[in-house]
């Protein structure tokens, strides 16, 4: 706003103290928003420290480990299933909430489990939190967010994501470092150091508990629910000089009518459901399907396994979890400036040329106790290689795939679309990380070969069938959205704008 007589040059000085005040505004809300992304992390991947002791305190063979590791995964799924429509109906901030609660129940709930079974239980109820927090944060980010800021803004969630990885694997070196017979001693105060590493998450979960309850509800979810005085509030805050009538109007004709939101709306094309939402399903399991959690939830134990000591192992963790804290930071810098198909498609290519090399070295290091024993030149090559994929992934498919799913789908159909396709994710990550300790156990080498197919057909995938998002309002991406005819039927079914 311009005082009256003040010249243009002043004004112009004003709006562009305004923009940049409803920029700070909108990453600070972005930012709450995406501590469910380091919850998502942290909570995912403390499991990590904790494989080794499991095993003993429990007495698990390979298989029934990768099932209590990859449980919270199955609730992951179902956590992003339900959030989308429940958000729809109650909002994405009480959704927020639930979250919260979840998180806080299940890291105490995990951290004094008595028997396998019990520890399953409370990581599936802490998937749900954590499923449903990955759903939440980019729709809700992508709905707050400014066209030109959407990219680094929802990236935050990534930023948010690596964070907690890296957080919960430093906190799982400290706590066993400090306990007596390292991760599967007993910490100072008494009690397994695989229970602090559980208990921990704790604190993450009380303060999104704290944070969401200071954010304010969705602008487009406030204009389905006809609250169009709160949306113009909260829009004023985060468009600065934008017009906020205009925009208004724009989502009230986006949002093609306010009933909740329907699995059954993303019905439509030769396969069963729109093109789009099977980009974005692809997408997701692609990004699993590289292997990348592999890394982050069974790392300190596979290193240990082909000839590293615990502390090596447990320090390389960290180390692959600070690449991908820093190649994060290089896909934030990238992504409103190339646009996202080139950071997919590079980051394919680096995926497929550095997990070839793991393989080549897994397949061909001699056996020592069944396992391939890394000696000589192989440690080096093969720890390069694993940072390399890291820094592939973190640089492109970690945050672009969020980036997209917040992005990729029309107003009507995103809340649904996104849960169907983070629901993909996360059953893919969980037949990935069930399948790791059977599979490498036959044979690091086929695992690992079988992470670079999927490498190169996730290139293939981008190349042929992936549209570019970069800089579109969410109101166009009709345009990508819906096949022709159902794009006229949903204008015909619009309300007329009021
Ligand atoms: C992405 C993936 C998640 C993975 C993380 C690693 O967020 O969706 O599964 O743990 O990247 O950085």
């Amino acid at each position: 706003m311009t005082a009256a007589g003040s010249g243009p040059r002043q004004a112009d000085e004003h709006r562009d103290e305004g923009t940049s005040h409803s920029a700070a505004v909108a990453a600070l809300l972005a930012g709450a928003a995406a501590l469910g992304g380091f919850l998502f992390g942290y909570d995912s991947s403390v499991i990590n420290g904790t494989v080794d002791a499991l095993k003993r305190e429990f007495g698990l063979g390979g298989f029934a480990v990768g099932f209590v590791v990859s449980s919270a995964l199955l609730g992951c799924a179902a956590g992003a299933w339900f959030a989308g429509p429940l958000s729809d109906r109650i909002g994405r901030v009480r959704v927020m909430l639930i979250a919260a609660g979840l998180f806080l129940v299940s890291s105490l709930g995990s951290a004094l489990a008595f028997s396998a079974v019990d520890l399953t239980v409370w990581r599936l109820v802490g998937g749900l939190a954590i499923g449903a927090a990955s759903v939440i944060a980019p729709a809700y980010i992508a709905e707050i967010a400014p066209a030109e800021l959407r990219g680094r803004l929802g990236s935050l969630q990534q930023m948010a994501i690596v964070l907690g990885i890296f957080a919960a694997l430093v906190v799982d070196y400290v706590i066993a470092r400090v306990s007596d017979g390292g991760a599967t001693g007993t910490f100072p105060w008494g009690g397994g150091a695989w229970r602090w590493m559980f208990a921990s998450a704790v604190v993450p979960a009380v303060m999104y508990g704290v944070i969401a309850t200071t954010i304010p509800e969705s602008p487009r979810y406030l204009v389905k629910k006809h609250e169009t005085a709160r949306a113009r509030q909260v829009l004023r805050r985060v468009m600065g000089r934008g017009d906020v009538d205009v925009k208004i109007t724009e989502i009230t004709r986006s949002i093609a009518s306010d009933r909740p939101v329907r699995l059954g709306d993303l019905r439509g094309g030769r396969l069963g459901l729109m093109p789009i939402v099977w980009a974005g399903i692809l997408l997701s399991v692609f990004q699993q399907f590289v292997g990348i959690n592999v890394i982050f939830y069974y790392s300190s134990s596979l290193w240990q396994a082909v000839g590293f000591s615990e502390n090596d192992a447990m320090l390389t963790s960290v180390i692959n979890s600070i690449v991908n804290v820093a190649f994060t930071l290089v896909a934030i810098a990238l992504v409103d400036r190339i646009g996202r198909r080139p950071l997919l498609l590079a980051g394919a290519a680096g995926m497929a040329v550095s997990l070839g090399t793991l393989t080549v070295c897994f397949a061909t290091a001699p056996v020592v106790d069944g396992a391939p024993n890394l000696g000589g030149v192989a440690g080096p090559v093969a720890l390069v290689a694993a940072n390399v994929f890291v820094a592939s992934f973190a640089a492109t498919w970690g945050p672009v795939v969020w980036v997209m799913l917040g992005e990729m789908f029309n107003n009507f159909i995103r809340a649904s679309a996104l849960a169907v396709a983070a629901a993909a994710q996360w059953l893919a990550n969980w037949v990935v990380t069930t399948t790791f300790p059977g599979i490498s156990g036959f044979s690091l080498g086929l695992a690992y070969g079988l992470y670079t197919l999927f490498s190169i057909l996730a290139f293939l995938f981008v190349l042929r069938a992936v549209p570019e998002t970069k800089g579109r309002e969410l109101e166009d991406m009709d345009d990508l959205t819906a096949p022709r005819a159902a794009r006229a039927k949903g204008r015909a079914a619009r309300p007329p704008i009021g």
